[in-house]
């Protein structure tokens, strides 16, 4: 007999094997319960002491919480127990004996504060929310990769140990690379924008990204998972918001339908977003200061300036997410865009989803006179920039990308407090471990 995934069974499965961890233990002198946990819910196995032998009712004394056991025993119908079935076991292996008592409660009783749940995060991992979670976030994932390639995008991996990057340089790690100096790439930018002029047009890439921001937010990590693409021909930066409107549809339809179960542990109402407004910052300083929020002409919108938009837009245009459009130039990297009559504005967009910034994207320079112009502009020298210079001077069209968070994204998805909670091992200026 092979065994069963609990929510494999039903009250007439007869006999069944079933393995796991078990989550409770509840011991009386005529009668005993397990409730055995796998990746796919709980189970009551119950031993009455007339109903099992006297070496199995005994040997489960020796049991202790989270240990792995394997139980091979006849479900029976019971509809007092969790899932309508219980089961008395034949035999029960103990496999794996978890030592007592272990170091965080999983059990739900006692609510434990983050950081203890991550130092201990492969057993903060076992609840079946935390399963639910990040089986929620696998098919996020699933649903980016389904939809760039159902627009025949070309998935492309580049390096993560660069020797420069285009964002801030302040935020790189600079590490040792034998006798030379290198860092850990902080975006895909350039080379995206390479295999762009490379002739490929469309390509996205779903990798590591890394920042030495020494922020302690509930949204900032200095390593996290970037979804990132970039087209050519476009017509302006409209065009990659119309195929970020279609991503996060396709996300948030797959996960409604392909996680009904997973997201009920969640209490959120997931709404499939149809025309996200696009509103530029200009406008949308307007908007905050009519609520009391004055942000001054050239700074960017701070987070309780985001909450407060999240909010306007919510009521007044029953949306969820926003695009805010036409950056100035001093607040965007050098390779963005100008539009044509505006030489202190740019193509350029940050989305924000629930009141926190998902992802910043922009129409990019492809003009090399100009982009050059525009480095000087910003202290930046294209000439010793060789390697980025060159994608620009031997046919470049166009283009346009964005990039997001897919930590962020869950993070939104699914309400979470702290963006540390949305990935398995997180990394922040003080967290290294495990
Ligand atoms: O806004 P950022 O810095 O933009 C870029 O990297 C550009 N190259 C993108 C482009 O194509 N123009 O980063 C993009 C997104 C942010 O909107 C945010 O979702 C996420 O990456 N992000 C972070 N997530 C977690 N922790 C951090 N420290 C993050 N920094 C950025
Ligand atoms: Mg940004």
């Amino acid at each position: 007999m092979e065994r069963k995934y609990i929510s494999e069974i039903k009250s007439d499965s007869g006999k069944v094997i079933v393995g796991g961890w078990v989550s409770e233990l509840r011991i009386f002198g005529g009668i005993k319960f397990i409730v055995l946990r796998d990746r796919t819910g709980l189970a009551q196995i119950v031993l009455p002491k007339k109903e099992v032998s006297k070496e199995l009712f005994d040997l489960v004394d020796s049991f202790s919480k989270e240990s792995v056991i394997l139980v091979h025993g006849l479900v029976k119908k019971a509809e007092q127990a969790m899932n309508g079935f219980e089961i008395v076991p034949e035999k029960i292996e103990l496999i794996s004996k978890a030592e007592a008592p272990i170091p965080l409660d999983i059990s739900g009783k006692i609510e434990s504060d983050l950081s203890s749940r991550l130092d201990w995060r492969f057993l903060d991992l076992r609840t079946l929310k935390n399963n639910a979670l990040f089986k929620i976030r696998s098919k996020t994932f699933k649903a980016v990769i389904d939809y760039f390639d159902s627009l025949d995008f070309t998935a492309i991996q580049t390096p993560k140990i660069t020797s420069a990057g285009v964002e801030s340089g302040a935020e790189l790690f600079e590490i040792k690379y034998f006798d030379k100096k290198a860092f850990l790439s902080q975006s895909p930018q350039i080379y995206k924008q390479m295999m762009v002029a490379a002739g490929f047009e469309k390509v996205y890439e779903i990798g590591p990204i890394f920042r030495a921001e020494k922020s302690h937010t509930t949204r900032h990590l200095t390593e996290f998972t970037g979804v990132d693409f970039e087209m050519g021909f476009i017509k302006d930066e409209s065009t990659v918001m119309d195929i970020i409107e279609g991503m996060l549809k396709h996300i948030i339809s797959s996960i409604k339908k392909e996680c009904e179960k997973e997201l009920k542990l969640f209490e959120v109402e997931l709404i499939v977003p149809t025309k996200i407004p696009r509103i530029p910052i200009q406008e949308i300083r307007k908007m905050l200061k009519e609520k009391g929020k004055i942000i001054p002409e050239n700074d960017d919108l701070d987070a309780e300036a985001e909450e407060l938009l999240g909010k306007i837009v919510k009521e007044k245009f029953n949306s969820e997410f926003v695009f805010a459009t036409n950056y100035p130039f001093t607040k965007r990297p050098f390779y963005h865009m100008k539009p044509e009559n505006d030489s202190n504005g740019t193509r350029s967009f940050d989305l924000i989803w629930n009141g926190v910034e998902i992802a910043t994207g922009a129409q990019r320079e492809h003009r090399y006179e100009i982009l050059k112009a525009q480095g000087k502009e910003k202290g930046v020298n294209l000439d010793e920039m060789k390697d980025y210079a060159a994608i620009f001077k031997y046919g470049c069209p166009p283009h346009g990308g964005v990039g997001f968070g897919l930590d962020r994204i869950v993070q939104r998805m699914l309400k979470l407090e702290n963006i540390k909670e949305a990935l398995l091992l997180p990394r922040d200026p003080e967290r290294l471990n495990p």
